[in-house]
């Protein structure tokens, strides 16, 4: 059976984005009726049910991760640099409309992350995630994408504030965060200088071959436009997603 290479992963990593209704949660409620012992028990306090749910939410936002880092891997393998700049530019543009909403519930709710215990209803609880998880996975992207995801982030200024506002929420939530998250988080920051970058600030996630894979086929194009510019007509960029 014929299937093309890259198309079907792509769709993966974008379902990533797309899922906006937080598998988390949904898992959430799942797992605490499993756990339900059946012999009756003292009613628990509301006070214990949010710590429990906010385990359980830590605990399934770090299985996130990992989702996360294998749809930044699917990203790292395309081959073509155009679909590449396609492919973030949409999810950049998915993440900022995803976020934004998730914002506008959250702010209706009056959640305020510094000073509010875990959410309990639900639709907070999915926006919380929402945030979270893309902000994460969008910042996977910068620090492994950092050149294709500057060139993208240089022509939507009106992206800017969310995305500040985004890394300033995780900031003030990482007591929900996996540690390892936090440290990427402070990287993403620095990269994007939101903060200023240490003295030894260094990208660890930039790929120099995938860089200079990158100045191949700019070099290649530059040379294939130059050719291009004798043929008669319009050309037309015909990019797939
Ligand atoms: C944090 O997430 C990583 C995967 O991103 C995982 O390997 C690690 O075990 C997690 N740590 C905790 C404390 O959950
Ligand atoms: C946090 O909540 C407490 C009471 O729950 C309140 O007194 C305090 O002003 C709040 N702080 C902020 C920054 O909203
Ligand atoms: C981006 O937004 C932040 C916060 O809203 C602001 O402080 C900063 O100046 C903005 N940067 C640019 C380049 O617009
Ligand atoms: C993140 O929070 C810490 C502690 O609350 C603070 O010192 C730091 O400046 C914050 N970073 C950003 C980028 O807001
Ligand atoms: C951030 O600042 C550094 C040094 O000041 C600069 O080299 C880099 O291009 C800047 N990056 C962005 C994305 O603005």
């Amino acid at each position: 059976m014929f299937r093309s290479r890259t198309c079907r992963p792509s769709l993966r990593v974008f379902a990533y984005v797309v899922a906006t209704v937080s598998v988390l949660t949904v898992i959430a409620h799942a797992q605490r009726e499993s756990h339900q012992p059946v012999t009756s028990e003292p009613q628990k306090s509301g006070e214990s049910k949010s710590k429990l749910d906010e385990e359980l939410f830590k605990r399934l936002f770090a299985q996130r991760r990992k989702d996360h880092i294998e749809a930044v891997q699917t990203l790292l393998k395309m081959d073509s640099y155009e679909r590449l700049y396609k492919m973030i530019a949409v999810l950049a543009e998915k993440v900022v409309e995803v976020i934004e909403s998730s914002k506008n519930i959250i702010e209706k709710a009056g959640f305020l992350p510094y000073n509010s215990s875990f959410p309990e209803d639900s639709n907070v609880k999915d926006a919380l995630s929402s945030i979270l998880e893309n902000t994460a996975l969008f910042g996977d992207i910068i620090l492994h994408l950092p050149d294709i995801t500057h060139r993208i982030l240089k022509t939507q200024q009106g992206w800017n504030s969310t995305i500040h506002w985004s890394l300033n929420f995780a900031n003030q939530t990482r007591h929900l965060l996996n540690k390892s998250t936090i440290t990427m988080l402070h990287l993403v920051e620095q990269e994007l200088n939101i903060t200023e970058r240490d003295p030894s600030y260094f990208n660890p996630y930039r790929s120099a071959a995938h860089a200079g894979r990158h100045e191949d086929i700019v070099k290649k194009k530059k040379k294939s436009a130059r050719k291009e510019k004798r043929k008669k007509g319009p050309q037309i960029a015909k990019i797939e997603l």
